[in-house]
């Protein structure tokens, strides 16, 4: 596809800003979201031509229809949605410890908010000749391996956005979805001790979202490769 229409959440900053300058680079029709559309329109200025962006909070209902309806207005199809954004509330908070409440609002952006984002953009998303969706997942979501205390609500929430990434996979079998971790990187959420950069992370997201055959679908992917569950 030539000019593939792309659509990232919570791409202000962080790899979600950087898969949409790469993706921009690659020709793409970028729509950088934001909760707040001065700092989309900041970002936007930063990378430059081909760049719309977009006022989105994937916990608001009104909010996510009105995305929709933008871009069906803008662009009458969405061939790639980037389900990036994320909180990270509970770095450094043990799991007795943990407030139900903390949990309930981690899940309601990370797992519902992208849901609810997904199943909005999915009539734009059939209109695709190659429709296809990422979400941002992490390894601290991952089964495979030994137990991890590590920020759990946080974790709890991507192992159930692995789920959703099935559960999407078997019910609309025309889209392609795939989880994906971008390994530790230097964001506001990583902090400034990961080894990776944003732009290392968004390579990743930038492959699945072009590149990756169609044939990859309903997979757990971390550096162009199938990870396990
Ligand atoms: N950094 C890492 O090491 C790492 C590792 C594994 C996985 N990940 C995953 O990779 C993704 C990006 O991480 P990052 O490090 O780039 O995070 P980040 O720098 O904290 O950026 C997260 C973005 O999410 C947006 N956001 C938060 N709540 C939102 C909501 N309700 N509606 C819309 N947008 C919302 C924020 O946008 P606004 O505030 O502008 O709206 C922000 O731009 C996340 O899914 C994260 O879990 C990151």
């Amino acid at each position: 596809m030539e000019h593939p229409v792309i659509l990232i959440t919570g791409a202000t900053r962080g790899i979600g800003f950087a898969a949409a300058r790469q993706l921009a680079g690659r020709g793409a029709r970028v729509i950088l979201a934001s909760r707040d559309l001065s700092r989309a329109q900041a970002a936007v200025d930063a990378i430059g031509a081909g760049v719309l962006p977009l006022a989105l909070d994937l916990t608001d209902e009104a909010s996510v229809a009105d995305a929709a309806a933008r871009v069906e207005r803008e662009f009458g199809r969405l061939d790639v949605l980037v389900n990036n954004a994320a909180i990270l509330l509970d770095h450094y908070v043990d799991l007795l410890a943990l407030d139900p409440d903390l949990l309930r609002g981690t899940f309601e952006t990370n797992v519902i908010g992208t849901f609810r984002v997904t199943r909005a953009m999915l009539p734009l998303l059939k209109r695709s000749a190659d429709p296809r969706v990422v979400l941002l997942s992490s390894g601290a979501g991952q089964l495979h391996g030994e137990p991890q205390a590590w920020a759990p609500a946080y974790s709890i929430s991507k192992t159930a956005l692995n789920m959703l990434t099935q559960q999407l996979t078997a019910a609309v079998p025309e889209v392609v979805f795939n989880s994906m971790c971008p390994g530790w990187c230097r964001t506001e959420m990583g902090g400034p001790d990961a080894p990776l950069t944003a732009d290392d992370g968004a390579d990743t997201v930038v492959w699945l979202a072009l590149d990756a055959p169609s044939s990859l679908r309903g997979c757990f992917v971390k550096a162009r490769e199938t990870i396990p569950w």
